[in-house]
């Protein structure tokens, strides 16, 4: 029966999903059956980021993370760890940390206990996530101040150490646009150029209907499987609102007359098709390279619990999955599967 084939079944790469804490837990499964049906593959929306494994200073807290395990290895699935080192997401203890020395064994500490853990159990961590800034430079964070770039090489020295059995990737978003490509590019060059192991890199791809970089997202595929690495996109959504402002610009756009939230009672048939043939174009390239990419990875399962509904504005109807508020698919699903 039709019904019964999902998109794992039909690409020959893995395909996922992020997934929070309540879509595992007992009380919040609605999602499941779409889950189990459509992915073979899941990553942490958030609870592996560090602020949840390390909230206090040495006290780590591994019980959401491992039931997200034990939850994809009952359904067969495959679980990507996201992520070891985040300016975002870090926890408050760790934001204010001024002494070099002592971020460095915050950094060191994180790493050694988290990748050891989960080691076998994951099969694959984003070691490094969103490390460059647009210009391809790297990003003034944190770490990047504190530590200098040799952070960079450390961070992937010691997960190779502490966690064997996991490939190790680098994740970042608009790394398909030229100059911050480019710096990708020399980011991963350093790490293999100190004898490091890198095997993958995660184009993020947050894109927008009607504005997917597809010229830049091929070459993009074609460069970075030439550097010996497994190329995945880790966080596809096609968003439907303007995101290009950020929270302070708020009020002044509401002054100004824009209605933030446009499509709050359905999503009108002519953005529905851009969004539908939007992923559609995407997949063919996907399918052209597939000898290069082994995983696309969507940011949500269905567009009621997606995080593009509260960020940069909160309180938004967005629509940028392929299913629906009611795990329906939507038409840009059946275009994808229709690629098969
Ligand atoms: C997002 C989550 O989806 C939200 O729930 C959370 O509030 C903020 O982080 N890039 C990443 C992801 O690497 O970890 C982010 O996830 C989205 C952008």
């Amino acid at each position: 029966q039709k019904q019964e084939v999902g998109l794992k079944d039909v690409f020959d790469y893995q395909i996922g999903t992020a997934l929070s804490i309540q879509q595992i837990q007992e009380k919040d499964r609605k999602a499941d059956s779409l889950v189990k049906r459509q992915f073979n593959v899941l990553t942490p929306e958030n609870i592996m980021k560090s602020m949840f494994l390390q909230p206090e200073r040495g006290k780590f807290d591994f019980a959401a993370g491992d039931q997200l395990i034990q939850y994809a290895e009952k359904n067969g699935m495959k679980v990507v760890g996201h992520t070891l080192v985040w300016h975002s997401q870090l926890p408050p203890y760790a934001q204010q940390i001024k002494d070099k020395e002592e971020f460095k064994a915050f950094m060191e500490d994180h790493i050694k206990e988290v990748a050891s853990h989960y080691d076998g159990k994951v099969q694959g961590w984003d070691v490094i996530n969103e490390a460059l800034e647009e210009d391809g430079s790297l990003r003034k964070s944190i770490f990047l101040n504190l530590l200098g770039e040799d952070y960079i090489t450390d961070a992937f020295k010691l997960a190779a150490k502490y966690t064997p059995s996991s490939e190790l990737y680098y994740n970042d978003y608009n790394i398909e646009q030229p100059a911050k490509r480019a710096g990708a590019i020399r980011l991963i060059k350093k790490v293999q150029d100190a004898g490091l192991r890198i095997d993958g890199v995660g184009i993020q791809g947050h894109w927008m209907v009607g504005k997917v970089p597809f010229e830049e997202i091929e070459k993009s595929i074609i460069e970075y499987a030439a550097l010996g690495l497994k190329v995945m996109i880790t966080e596809l959504d096609i968003e439907v609102l303007p995101r290009n402002f950020t929270g302070a610009e708020v009020s002044k756009r509401i002054e100004g007359g824009e209605n933030l939230n446009p499509y709050k009672d359905g999503l009108p048939d002519s953005v529905q098709q851009q969004l539908a043939s939007d992923y559609e174009r995407l997949f063919q390239i996907f399918e052209k390279h597939k000898d290069k990419i082994t995983r696309v990875t969507f940011w949500g399962v269905h567009d009621g619990q997606s995080w593009l509904n509260g960020w940069p504005v909160p309180g938004r109807t967005n629509y940028p999955l392929l299913f629906d508020r009611n795990y329906q698919p939507k038409p840009a699903y059946h275009k994808v599967m229709s690629l098969k």
